[in-house]
This record gives C-alpha cells, sequence and structure tokens, in this order.
C-alpha cells in the first residue's frame, strides 16, 4: 500500500513511497533519524492493513525457526499496540475490529498447536502494566474457555476478546489512583470501582462488539456471594465469561509485580484465591482453571520461576480485591473529581506557570468551534516532563488529543502531544489535565 509521511503534525500528507516498492528495516531507521514518527496510509487502505498484520502475525507466531518465547513476544507486543489503541481511540470500530481478528487467531492458534498458544500466558516475569494485563487475561479466558466450551471455537475467541477488552474503562482512571501504593482513600476507590461501567457505556453501543464481551467488560468485579461491584449482582445472575474473566482477572493481578511488591509465583496464587473460593469466585470454574495453571507449571516448571528477590511478594487476596463497603450504583457516577485532582500524586517535578501556548486539536470527541488541525492560543498553567495542565476558552472534551507547542527558555519550542485525562469547567472557561503520550525522553 501506499505510505505517506507528514513534515509537519498538522500538514497534508506527503506520499513516501508507492505501492509495490519495497519498504525495510533500514528505511526505518533511516526516518527515525530524521525524527518521522508515523508513516500513514489512506483510510481506505485499512482493512488491508489490518488483514496483512494479521497474517503477518500468523505467519510469525507459525514459524518453526522462530524460538517459542520470542514468537510469543511478537505477538504479545503486537497486541500490546492494539490495546493501546483501543485505550487511546475506543470510539473508532478500527481498533475494536483488530482486536476482534486476533482474538480469532488465538482460537485457531490454539487448535493447532495448543502448547505453544499456552505460552502467551505470561506468569511469572510480567509487571502490572494495563496492556499486559489484558492480553493475559485475554489469553487466560482462552485457555479456560477451551475447557468449559471445548470445540466451540467462536466462543473461545468471545473469551479472549473479552479478556483483552475488559479493563477498558480504566482509561478513564487517573494513573494515580490505578498505581496507588497503600489504601485507598473512599473517593479514590468509587472512581477504581467505575471503570467496569465506564467500559461497557463506551463499547455498547459498537455492532462489532458481542454481549458475551459486554457483560465480561461489566461483571468481571462482580462476585458470586452479591459483594462485588458495579452491581453486586451475583450467582447465575453473572454469566460464565463473566465468571471466567473475574478468576482469570485476580490471578493475573496477583502473579504480575507491582511497584511495591514483586512477582507472586503461580502455586502461590492460586492458595491465596482458594480464600475466595464459593464466596468470590465460582468454585467448579476455579477448579478447572487451578488444573490448567498446575498442569502448564507442571510441564514446564521454569515459567513459574520468580526471580525477582529483592522485592518480597506480599501479595493477598484483600491486597488485589479491598473489601469496601458496598456503594449503590447510582453513587458512581457522582463522582467528585476535583477532589482527586488535588491529591493526585504526581510521578514528575511540576512547573508553575502563566503562559500562554499554541495548542491544536488533533482530535475531537464534541464539536468545537476552533476545528482539528487550527492552532488556537491556550493558558499553560503547569507543566512536567508527564503532562500539563491548560485552561481556555473553548470547550475541551475528555481523551480529546491536543499537540500542544511549549517555548523553552533557550529558545525553540518544544511540540507534545497529549490526551485529555481530566476536565473540569468554570464557567467560560474548561480547565484541562494533559497526560503527553509520546516519549518524554528529553
Ligand atoms: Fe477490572
Ligand atoms: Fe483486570
Amino acid at each position: 500500500m501506499d505510505l505517506y509521511i507528514k513534515y509537519a503534525q498538522a500538514g497534508a500528507p506527503t506520499l513516501y513511497r508507492s505501492a509495490g516498492l519495497e519498504f525495510n528495516a533500514k528505511d526505518t531507521t533511516r526516518l527515525a533519524e530524521q525524527g518521522v514518527k508515523f508513516l500513514y496510509i489512506a483510510a481506505s487502505q485499512h482493512a488491508l492493513y489490518r488483514k496483512l498484520l494479521a497474517d503477518k502475525l500468523d505467519r510469525a507466531f507459525s514459524n518453526p525457526e522462530i524460538a517459542r518465547e520470542q514468537r510469543a513476544r511478537i505477538v504479545r507486543d503486537a497486541c500490546s499496540k492494539m490495546i493501546e489503541d483501543v485505550m487511546l481511540f475506543p470510539g473508532d470500530s478500527e481498533p475494536i475490529e483488530a482486536v476482534a481478528d486476533i482474538s480469532r487467531n488465538f482460537a485457531s492458534w490454539s487448535n493447532k498447536d495448543p502448547e505453544a498458544f499456552s505460552y502467551l500466558l505470561d506468569m511469572s516475569k510480567h509487571d502490572f502494566y494495563t496492556a499486559t494485563h489484558m492480553i493475559n487475561v485475554g489469553v487466560g479466558c482462552g485457555l479456560l474457555g477451551r475447557e468449559i466450551f471445548p470445540g466451540d471455537e467462536n466462543m473461545f475467541s468471545l473469551l479472549v476478546q473479552g479478556g483483552l477488552l475488559h479493563d477498558l474503562g480504566k482509561r478513564g482512571v487517573p494513573e494515580a489512583i490505578l498505581n496507588k501504593e497503600g489504601k485507598l482513600e473512599p473517593e479514590e476507590w468509587k472512581v477504581i470501582q467505575s471503570h467496569p461501567r465506564l467500559g461497557y457505556e463506551e463499547l455498547k453501543a459498537n455492532r462489532a462488539v458481542s454481549q458475551t464481551v459486554l457483560e465480561m467488560i461489566r461483571d468481571h468485579h462482580e462476585r458470586i456471594d452479591g459483594n462485588g461491584y458495579p452491581f453486586a449482582i451475583s450467582g447465575d445472575q453473572i454469566s460464565v465469561a463473566a465468571r471466567i474473566c473475574a478468576i482469570v482477572d485476580v490471578f493475573d493481578a496477583i502473579t504480575a509485580a507491582r511497584s511495591y511488591r514483586g512477582p507472586t509465583p503461580p502455586d502461590k496464587t492460586l492458595v491465596i484465591m482458594s480464600e475466595g473460593l464459593g464466596t468470590q469466585f465460582d468454585a467448579a470454574l476455579f477448579g478447572t482453571w487451578k488444573n490448567l495453571v498446575q498442569k502448564l507449571v507442571h510441564k514446564d516448571p521454569a515459567r513459574a520461576a520468580v526471580t525477582d528477590t529483592a522485592k518480597p511478594s506480599i501479595a493477598s487476596l484483600s491486597d488485589v480485591t479491598p473489601r469496601s463497603p458496598l456503594i449503590p450504583a447510582t453513587s458512581v457516577s457522582g463522582i467528585n473529581t476535583s477532589a482527586i485532582w488535588q491529591d493526585d500524586r504526581r510521578q514528575f517535578k511540576r512547573f508553575e506557570c502563566e503562559l500562554p501556548i499554541k495548542a491544536t486539536f488533533l482530535r475531537q470527541l464534541k464539536k468545537c468551534p476552533v476545528g482539528p488541525g487550527v492552532a488556537f492560543v491556550v493558558r499553560l498553567l503547569d507543566v512536567s516532563r508527564g503532562g500539563a495542565q491548560i485552561q481556555t476558552a473553548w470547550p475541551i472534551t475528555l481523551n480529546d488529543l491536543l499537540i500542544l507547542e511549549i517555548p523553552m527558555k533557550l529558545g525553540g519550542n518544544l511540540t507534545r502531544h497529549g490526551r485529555v485525562v481530566r476536565v473540569r469547567q468554570q464557567a467560560d472557561t474548561w480547565r484541562a489535565g494533559i497526560l503527553f503520550v509520546d516519549d518524554t525522553k528529553d
């Protein structure tokens, strides 16, 4: 397909290489040296591109010359990119369809080579990062689903898809809360508890997403005893798919390393989880999951090896799923985000300022008098390596994408791409928290 590049972010794309001409690793290096970060293709060729990507992944996964671990890495990297795209553009159908494609790929791989497929589940070496977690839950739901619905390839791919998307709603939860060490304040806990509902709301109108997948997104924190959230439903009211997701979700959350503790070995994780048998989890499904994990570990004990001894493992079930007083579903929408704003613990040093700077919308979720691609002036209130706060007279919406041009002391502009992660409207002005989404090395 024709490849385009853009020299100015807001400018028109220029044809870089026509369809049929070779494009290889050397070209990528050269482009990177010139500071080009993105290649563009025509929107009309998107479906073709997706197919190409799926074929390439299929070939990589089925290539016996590539080591099994490396194959798993290639697939997980591609998957992680897709999930990041869904998190950034949940309203677009393209990324969602890409996730559906990869789920179907997973189904056929697990038929062709179940053992190689099982290696996509990372049990000991990963950190708890949203995309990695969602891949693991997707793979795990597929593995458990295959035991529960043998031969049902369609169900298999739906379970994978639901697992890959289950925490989509976390995009609406500030990072500082997601990664907070120690106890959450009641307000913060409320925000966390809103994520299943946010994810469900975001996708329920999307025709590419089936009911099974939606139930996994909405109900994966419900408990068999009715003490879960967001709706505190119990027993059979929770679909089998959501119950499967609940088990794999907690399993991955405990095995993964956190900033405040190391990873937990799979066998220990299963012991911790058995505390929740019949109350938090479906006992029969948990039994099947336990057998499955034990079989995988027995076949290849290296998969369970937890090497990180510097950080002792101190996981517990309550650490992952804090018991809290039930919050009626109706109170979830009344979250006071301004309180969280104040307490937000920031990762980077913040510089306060009062500076008019140039901004350009890359994407607008709601119509605004200033269209995408048109530069306008905003007031920069503070800036750090990770993000900024701006104030503007134009309506700004959560998850809008913007380019900010920040003048540097020594001259020149620093250009940053950012996503709107918080918004507060005061009369005719909007105050927005921007999370930089491009690299922040410099
Ligand atoms: Fe979740
Ligand atoms: Fe999760």
